[in-house]
C-alpha cells in the first residue's frame, strides 16, 4: 500500500471516513504532509523522540459562546470579561496561509465557532489552501442558520451529551427550545452528509452522570448514520473526573463500545486503542501533546499545549513562518521552565493528543 495512503494523522479518518480512499482527494494530501507524518514515525519509532511535528492545527477562532456547559475546557476563557482579541479576517487568513505551509489538517473549534462573524469565509479559505482534511467543531445549536459551511467541510464534529431535552439544557446551561433545535439540527445535518460531501461526528463528553444517555446516543448514531467519539470529561489542567475513576458503570460502557466497535463497522470513531486505554482512568497516560498544534483567537500558538502554556505563548503572526514561531514558542518554554519531553505521568485522556500519538506510536495495532 502507497505510504501517503496509509500514514495520515487520524487512520480512523481514513478507515471511518473513507478521506484518503477516495481517489478524488488524493490529490489533496501534499508531499509535505507526507513527509511531517512519516518524519514523525520515524522519530518517534526509532529515536523515542518527542519533539514531534504538528499534524494537525486546532484553531480556536473565538471565546464567545452561547452555551456554559458545566464542564467546559475552556471556560475561564469562553464569555470571559477579559476578552482574547480576535484576529481580523485578514490576519486570519494570513494565519492559515502560514499553517498550511507546514500542517497538512486544521480542525476549527472555539469557543461556538459558529458566533465568530466570517466563520464561513475562514473555512472557505481552508479550503481553498487545499487543507487535507478540514474539521470544525460547534455546539449544533446554530446550525440551521449556517447550512453553507458545510460545502467546506469534510468532518463535522457536534458535541451531544444527552438526547433528553431537559438534561442537554442542564449540561449546557440552555433552555429547552435549544435542547431541541440541536437535535433537530443534527438530523437535518445527517441528511445532508451525502449531498454536501462530508462526515459527521457525534462528540459526547462522558461524565459521572451522563453514562446511561451514552446508550441512546449510541443508538441516535446509528439511526442517523452518524459517527460516535467519546472523551471522559476532564477539569482544568488535565484532570480526568475522579468519580470516573473506578466508576463500574463508566467500565460497562467502555467496554459495551469496545463491542460495538468491533461488531459494527463504521460507527465509533475513536480507534480500540484509545477505548483499551481509558478504560481504566487510574492508569496515567504518557502524553506528547505536539501533534496537535492549538492556536487562540488572537494568533497565540500554545507550546506545548492550551493545558501547559495558557499564558506564555507566541503570536504566529509576529513570526515569518509557522516553524520559525513554533520553534520561539518552544524556546521560550524551555527556556522558562526547561525542556518539555512530554507529561509522563499525565492525568489526561484527551482523545485530541492520544490518538495521533498511538498512531505515530502503533501504526499497525491502531489499524486492528
Ligand atoms: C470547548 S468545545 C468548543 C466547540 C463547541 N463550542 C462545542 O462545544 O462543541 C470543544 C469540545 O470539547 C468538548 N469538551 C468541553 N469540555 C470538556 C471537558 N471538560 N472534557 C472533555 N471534553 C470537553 C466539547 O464537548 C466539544 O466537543
Ligand atoms: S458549547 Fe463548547 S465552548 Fe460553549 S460552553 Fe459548551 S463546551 Fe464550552
Amino acid at each position: 500500500m502507497p505510504v501517503s495512503r496509509f500514514y495520515i494523522w487520524h487512520i480512523e479518518f481514513i478507515i471511518n471516513h473513507k478521506f484518503f480512499m477516495d481517489l478524488k482527494n488524493l490529490n489533496k494530501l501534499s508531499l509535505d504532509g507526507i513527509k511531517r507524518i512519516c518524519g514523525n514515525m520515524l522519530k518517534r519509532k526509532i529515536f523515542g523522540s518527542n519533539d514531534l511535528k504538528p499534524l494537525m492545527l486546532c484553531y480556536y477562532v473565538n471565546y464567545d459562546c452561547n452555551f456554559s456547559c458545566q464542564f467546559c475546557s475552556r471556560k475561564e476563557e469562553v464569555n470571559s470579561i477579559k476578552k482574547v482579541e480576535q484576529l481580523s479576517l485578514k490576519d486570519s487568513y494570513r494565519l492559515l496561509e502560514m499553517a498550511r505551509k507546514s500542517i497538512p489538517a486544521v480542525y476549527f473549534t472555539g469557543g461556538e465557532p459558529l458566533l465568530h462573524p466570517h466563520i464561513e469565509a475562514i473555512v472557505q479559505k481552508a479550503k481553498e489552501l487545499k487543507f487535507n482534511l478540514i474539521a470544525l467543531n460547534t455546539n449544533g445549536s446554530l446550525l440551521n442558520r449556517h447550512w453553507e459551511i458545510l460545502d467546506g467541510l469534510d468532518v463535522l464534529v457536534v458535541s451531544l451529551h444527552s438526547l433528553n431535552e431537559k438534561r442537554i439544557a442542564k449540561i449546557c446551561g440552555v433552555n429547552e427550545i435549544s435542547s431541541s433545535q440541536i437535535i433537530k439540527n443534527i438530523e437535518d445535518c445527517a441528511k445532508l452528509q451525502k449531498l454536501k460531501k462530508f462526515k459527521m461526528t457525534i462528540n459526547c463528553v462522558i461524565t459521572p452522570d451522563n453514562i446511561p444517555d451514552v446508550y441512546e446516543i449510541l443508538d441516535f448514531c446509528l439511526k442517523n448514520n452518524l459517527k460516535l467519539s467519546i472523551v471522559p470529561e476532564e477539569g482544568r489542567g488535565c484532570m480526568v473526573n475522579n468519580e470516573l475513576k473506578d466508576n463500574p458503570e463508566y467500565k460497562k460502557l467502555i467496554e459495551h463500545l469496545i463491542k460495538i466497535k468491533k461488531s459494527k463497522k463504521g460507527v465509533i470513531f475513536n480507534s480500540t486503542l484509545y477505548l483499551e486505554i481509558i478504560q481504566d482512568l487510574s492508569n496515567p497516560f504518557s502524553c506528547i501533546p505536539s501533534l496537535l498544534s492549538c492556536v487562540a483567537p488572537d494568533g497565540q500558538l500554545y507550546y506545548p499545549c492550551p493545558e501547559i502554556s495558557n499564558k506564555i505563548a507566541t503570536n504566529i503572526l509576529h513570526y515569518e513562518s509557522y516553524d520559525l514561531a513554533a520553534e520561539a514558542g518552544k524556546a521560550k518554554f524551555n527556556s522558562l521552565f526547561g525542556k518539555f519531553i512530554g507529561c509522563a505521568e499525565a492525568n489526561t485522556f484527551k482523545a485530541a493528543h492520544i490518538e495521533p500519538l498511538l498512531l505515530v506510536e502503533n501504526p499497525l495495532n491502531y489499524l486492528g
